[in-house]
């Protein structure tokens, strides 16, 4: 699984170009992985919401827009990117959670449709709007997703979505208000490979959907999972997208007309195009184990230490495969910030290539929540960011000065 150059650049020369740490996304990937998507559901149209909270950088989002795939943001900030990125109102889908309702009157004055994810907040846009403008309304299904149970969405216990047990409810709010229901929505939650998973919300959807007469729209949500491990081939996505296309296609026969689909994936797409670029800087030999130094940590890319989850690590710098050594991969931050994670989420060493302190060290699957998610704790600064896209590499975000630690204190 280790790669040492990315459309012809060897790692190495991109961390010489641009320092480390450092965030390298290749442009082709993503090109690849929605063309995967558009070609796995089929016999209907589809629209495919990029869930932008994955990796919001402005040139990926335009990459997004040139390829006519649409988004789905969390935040009046994300919407804002969106079309800063070049994006129409009408092509944004603002999926809030527990959002001060200010957010959705600003999310409709953009012309971005809403998904309305409460009772109080549906009572509130059926007295706003009344039958003036549409919505989706999000379902929580009661789906146990398997895998992780932090990024797990549409179990009994979730925040997230209208339980699927007070359909009486909603439609009782949306007869009083006369509100244009357009589309039902639910998202199982993430890194989910198994097609009966994603059959399941489906259907309890499909189901549920029946007593709603004017859909336009059935968005099914995101989450497939991506191949974290050499042992992990990830979401078969034909088979995944053959199975939901039938139920779709199903659905719609029984409720007697064509609709459109919609699915959010955020890490499908961006996920495997991003490689993370950080430097050894200590080789620690402890009596026990061990340690190999990088010059970031969980403030740069904390999936590891959040989820307890495996990014396959390696020595971009050594491709000598015969002389390996075992390391437990460490941040520079002052708390316990370990890379090296086992399948079972557990910190553990890995063999890599046998590391010189300055060698690269190469973090895969790192496109999907790790900038996005990354912080300035320990007052280091944020990563910096290349695109990679016919061969050449652009810086898409420079590296931070002492400026942007102190711009907003007021001292
Ligand atoms: N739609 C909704 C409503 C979501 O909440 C999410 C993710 C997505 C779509 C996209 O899910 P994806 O295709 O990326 O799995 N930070 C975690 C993942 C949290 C996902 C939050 N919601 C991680 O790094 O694994």
């Amino acid at each position: 699984m280790a790669y040492y150059s990315i459309q012809g650049i060897p790692l190495t020369s991109l961390a010489k170009e641009f320092a480390t740490p450092l965030y390298v996304y290749d442009a082709d990937k993503i090109r690849e992985k929605i063309s995967v998507l558009r070609s796995s559901f089929q016999g209907f149209p589809l629209s495919i919401k990029y869930a932008c909270k994955a990796n919001t950088n402005l040139a990926i989002l335009r990459l997004m827009l040139a390829n006519k795939v649409d988004l789905d943001v969390v935040s009046p900030q994300e919407l804002e990117l969106g079309l800063m990125a070049g994006y129409e109102g009408s092509q944004i889908t603002f999926t809030p959670s527990g959002v001060d309702f200010s957010e959705i009157e600003f999310a409709v004055s953009k012309g971005a449709m809403v998904n309305l994810d409460n009772l109080s907040v549906l009572e509130k846009f059926g007295q706003a709007y009344g039958n003036s403008v549409s919505c989706l309304i999000r379902i929580k299904p009661h789906v146990f997703g398997g895998g992780n149970a932090k990024i797990m969405t549409a179990h009994p216990e979730s925040k997230f979505g209208i339980s699927i047990h007070q359909k009486e409810e909603i439609l009782a709010i949306v007869q009083r208000y006369g509100i244009q229901v357009s589309g039902l929505h639910q998202h199982t939650g993430s890194d989910i490979k198994d097609g009966k998973t994603f059959q399941q919300a489906a259907s309890a959807l499909f189901d549920f959907a029946k007593d709603f007469k004017d859909l336009e729209i059935i968005d099914l949500g995101g989450g497939f999972k991506v191949p974290y491990s050499p042992e992990d081939p990830g979401v078969d996505m034909q088979e995944v997208g053959g199975l939901m296309s039938r139920a779709f296609l199903d659905f719609c026969a029984s409720y007697g007309r064509p609709l459109r689909l919609w699915i959010e994936p955020g890490k499908f797409l961006v996920s495997e195009a991003g490689t993370f670029l950080a430097q050894a800087t200590v080789v620690k030999k402890d009596p026990i184990k061990t340690f190999l130094g990088i010059n970031t940590g969980l403030n740069h890319l904390i999936r590891p230490m959040m989820y307890g989850s495996y990014h396959y690590i390696f020595n971009a710098s050594n491709t000598n495969s015969s002389e390996q050594e075992n390391y437990r991969i460490v941040g520079n931050i002052c708390e316990t910030d370990t890379f090296s994670f086992d399948y079972d989420g557990n910190q553990n060493e890995r063999m890599l290539n046998k590391v010189q302190e300055g060698d690269v060290i190469a973090l895969a699957n790192a496109g999907a929540y790790g900038f996005t998610m990354a912080s300035h704790y320990n007052s280091r600064f944020l990563p910096a960011e290349v695109l990679i896209d016919q061969g050449k590499a652009v810086i898409i975000r420079k590296r931070e000065t002492l400026d942007d630690l102190t711009r907003n204190q007021v001292f």
